[in-house]
C-alpha cells in the first residue's frame, strides 16, 4: 500500500479549517490538526478522524509565532516522516470590527501576524522541507476570503491581509513552480463558522435579498471539497490560481 500523504491545516480545531481537515482524512491523508486556545475541540477533531479509521494530531501552535510554525513542521516529520499539503487556514477577523476611522494598531498588529505574516512564513517552513524531501511535489492552499476584493469598512486590515494574500499566492506559485510546488488562493465567500455567527442575521437577510447568485450560506465541508480538488493534482499545469467558493459573489451584476 502506498505510504499516506501528510497534510498540516492551520486553525482546524474549529469551522472551516476543521472541515478540511476531515475531509483530507477521508481522502486518506495524515493530518496535523492545529489548535490555538481550543484544545478540546482539536482533541475532538483527532477522535472523530481517528473513530473514521483515520490518522491525526493535535499541536498547539500560534501560526504569529516562529516557534508555533517550527512545531507544526516538526509534528508532520516526527510523525509520519513527510509533508505534502499545507493548508494555510487559520485567521482572525478584525477586533471589534471598528468603523475605519476608529481602528486601532492593535488589531491591524494582531490580523496581520495572523492572517498573513504567519501563512508566509509557514509557507517558506513547509516549501522548505518539501523541497529538502527531493520529490519535487507538493501543494500548498491559502485560505483567503472575498474580503480580498471585497470592501468591509470595519474590518480595513482583515480585508488588506486578506488582499495581500493574493500577491502572497502569486509570488509562492512564481518561485516554487520549478520545485514542483503548486500554490492556489481558495476565496471563501460567507460560510456558517463560529467567525460569522455574530453577524448572522445580516448575512441572513443579505443572502435572502440575492446577495450571491447561490443563495444559501456555504458551509466549511464546501471549501473542503475545493481544497482536496486542488491537492488531488488534477491542476497539474495551474499555479497561482484563485479558486472562488463563494456561491458566484464574485460576478458582477446588473
Ligand atoms: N467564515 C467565513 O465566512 C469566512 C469567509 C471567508 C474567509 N474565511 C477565512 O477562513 C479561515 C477560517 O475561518 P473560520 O470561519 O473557520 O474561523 P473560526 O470559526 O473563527 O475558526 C478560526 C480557527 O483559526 C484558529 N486560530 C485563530 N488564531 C490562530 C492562531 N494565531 N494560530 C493558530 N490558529 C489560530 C482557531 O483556533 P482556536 O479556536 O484553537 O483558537 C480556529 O481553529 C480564516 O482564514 C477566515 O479568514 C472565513
Amino acid at each position: 500500500m502506498a505510504e499516506a500523504k501528510v497534510a498540516i491545516v492551520t486553525g482546524s480545531s474549529r469551522g472551516i479549517g476543521r472541515g478540511i481537515a476531515e475531509r483530507l482524512a477521508t481522502e486518506g491523508y495524515n493530518v496535523v490538526i492545529n489548535y490555538f486556545r481550543s484544545r478540546e475541540s482539536a482533541d475532538e477533531v483527532v477522535a472523530a478522524i481517528q473513530d473514521s479509521g483515520g490518522k491525526a494530531v493535535a499541536v498547539q501552535a500560534d501560526v504569529a509565532d516562529c516557534k508555533g510554525r517550527d512545531a507544526l513542521v516538526n509534528a508532520a516529520i516526527e510523525n509520519w516522516g513527510r509533508l505534502d499539503l499545507l493548508v494555510n487556514n487559520a485567521g482572525i477577523t478584525s477586533q471589534g470590527r471598528k468603523d475605519l476611522l476608529e481602528a486601532t494598531e492593535e488589531s491591524w498588529d494582531r490580523v496581520f501576524a495572523t492572517n498573513l505574516k504567519g501563512p508566509f512564513f509557514l509557507a517558506q517552513l513547509a516549501a522548505n522541507r518539501m523541497i529538502e524531501s527531493g520529490k519535487k511535489v507538493g501543494t500548498i492552499v491559502n485560505i483567503s476570503s472575498i474580503s480580498a476584493y471585497a470592501t468591509s469598512t470595519n474590518r480595513a486590515d482583515y480585508c488588506m491581509a486578506k488582499a495581500g494574500m493574493q500577491m502572497m499566492t502569486w509570488l509562492l506559485a512564481d518561485r516554487l513552480a520549478d520545485e514542483g510546488i503548486c500554490v492556489y488562493e481558495v476565496c471563501p465567500g460567507v460560510i456558517a463558522s463560529d467567525m460569522t455567527a455574530p453577524v448572522k442575521e445580516k448575512y441572513d437577510r443579505l443572502i435572502a435579498e440575492g446577495l450571491s447568485p447561490i443563495r444559501r450560506w456555504g458551509s466549511p465541508d464546501d471549501v473542503a471539497k475545493a481544497v482536496v480538488a486542488l491537492a488531488s493534482g488534477a491542476f497539474p499545469f495551474s499555479t497561482g490560481d484563485r479558486i472562488n467558493v463563494d456561491g458566484g459573489f464574485h460576478i458582477r451584476r446588473l
